[in-house]
C-alpha cells in the first residue's frame, strides 16, 4: 500500500504575531510544497527520510521515541533544528482523528521543496500532507475542516502556541483573509502578486518568538496591545486595497506593517538590510514574512520583480514564489 499527498507553503502578507492575539491576518498559498509518500515498511518502526534536510528518523511505535539514523547522518544528536520536523510527522501520524494509528512499519518519504525555518509554512505544509497521507493510508474520510483543525492541533502540540493560518492556507490554498471566528475566507485580489523572497541564512524559530512577544506585551501592556491592535487595522485596510486593485497602497500598508513588527522586537539586522535594498531596488513594500526573528522577507515589486530578486541574490538566498490555488491534494 502506497498512499501520497501534498500541501503547499504559504507566504504571510500581513497580520502575523497581530493574529495569536485575535486579530486578522492575510496570506496566501505558495507554489512551493510539501509532497508526502507512506509506504508499507519491512520492519516495526517508522522511517522518515527528508533527503533535501538530510534528515533520516526513526520513530519507534511502541515508545514514540524518536531517533535518526546516525549510521547515515553520522551525529548524535537528534535535537537539531531540521530533526524537530520529525516531531511534527510524528505527532501527525498519531492523532485519533485519523481513525487508526501505527500497529507496522512504515516507510515515510517527504519530498520538500519548501525552505524549513524560513516563515514559508514548512512545518504546516508537512503536517498537513503526513494527515492527508495517513487518512489515506489508513482508508479513513477526513474533511478539509478536520484535517485543517486537526494538523493546528499537531502544531499546538509539537511547538505550544500558534495560530491556525499556515495550517488553514496550506489546507485551502489561494489567497486568504483569516479570522478566528470564521476562519479562512478566499478574497479575490485585483492585482497580480508574484513576491521575491529574500531568504536570511538564520532559521527563525516560531515557537520561540510567540514567546518573546507575549512578553513584551506583558511587560508593556499599555504600548504592546495598541500596536497590535493597529496591526489589525493595517491587515484590514490591505484587504480593501488587495480586492481594489491599489498596487501602491499595497505597499505602503506592507511598510507599515514592517514598522509595527519592528517595534514587536521580530525583526534582525539581516533581515532589515534585505527589506530596505529591496525597496531601494524598487519595491513597493516589503517587510518580514512569518515569525521573523530570522527566516524570511518578502518584497512586493510589480515591474521591478527582476531587479529586486538581483539585489536581494547579491546579498542573500533569494527566489521568486508565485500564488498557488491549490491547497492539499491526496
Ligand atoms: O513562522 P511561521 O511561518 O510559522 O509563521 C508564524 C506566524 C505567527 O503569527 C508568528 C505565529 C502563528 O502561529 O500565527
Amino acid at each position: 500500500m502506497t498512499a501520497r499527498a501534498s500541501a503547499p507553503g504559504k507566504a504571510i502578507l500581513f497580520g502575523e504575531h497581530s493574529v495569536v492575539y485575535g486579530k486578522p491576518a492575510i496570506a496566501v498559498a505558495v507554489d512551493k510544497r510539501a509532497n508526502v509518500t507512506i509506504r508499507e515498511g519491512n520492519d516495526d518502526s517508522i522511517h522518515v527520510k527528508i533527503p533535501e534536510l538530510d534528515v533520516y528518523g526513526v520513530i519507534d511505535i511502541e515508545t514514540g521515541l524518536i531517533s535518526l539514523e546516525n549510521d547515515i547522518l553520522g551525529q548524535e544528536n537528534p535535537d537539531t533544528f531540521d530533526a524537530g520536523i520529525l516531531k511534527f510527522i510524528k505527532s501527525a501520524l498519531f492523532r485519533t482523528e485519523l481513525g487508526s494509528s501505527p500497529d507496522h512499519g512504515m516507510d515515510i518519504t517527504v519530498d520538500l521543496e519548501i525552505p524549513i525555518g524560513a516563515g514559508l509554512g514548512s512545518s504546516a505544509a508537512i503536517t498537513v500532507a503526513t494527515l492527508a497521507a495517513a487518512a489515506r493510508y489508513y482508508h479513513h474520510d477526513l474533511s478539509l475542516e478536520t484535517l485543517a483543525l486537526t494538523a493546528h492541533q499537531v502544531e499546538l502540540e509539537v511547538q505550544g502556541a500558534a495560530s491556525p493560518l499556515d495550517t488553514t492556507v496550506s489546507t485551502h490554498g489561494g489567497f486568504l483573509y483569516f479570522t478566528h471566528e470564521s476562519g479562512g475566507v478566499k478574497i479575490k485580489p485585483a492585482l497580480e502578486m508574484p513576491l521575491v523572497v529574500g531568504y536570511t541564512s538564520q532559521p527563525g524559530n516560531t515557537g520561540l518568538l510567540v514567546q518573546q512577544v507575549r512578553k513584551l506585551c506583558n511587560d508593556h501592556p499599555t504600548i504592546i496591545k495598541p500596536i497590535i491592535g493597529l496591526m489589525g487595522n493595517v491587515t484590514n485596510h490591505a484587504r480593501e486595497s488587495i480586492t481594489h486593485g491599489e498596487e501602491e497602497r499595497v505597499g505602503e500598508l506592507m511598510n507599515i506593517n514592517q514598522g509595527l513588527l519592528d517595534a514587536l522586537g521580530v525583526n534582525t539586522d539581516e533581515l532589515s538590510r534585505l527589506i530596505y535594498h529591496a525597496r531601494s531596488a524598487g519595491a513597493l513594500g516589503s517587510k518580514l514574512t512569518g515569525a521573523g526573528g530570522g527566516g524570511s522577507m518578502i518584497a512586493y515589486c510589480p515591474g521591478k520583480t527582476r531587479e529586486v530578486l538581483e539585489e536581494l541574490q547579491s546579498i542573500d538566498n533569494a527566489f521568486l514564489v508565485g500564488m498557488s490555488r491549490k491547497g492539499v491534494t491526496w
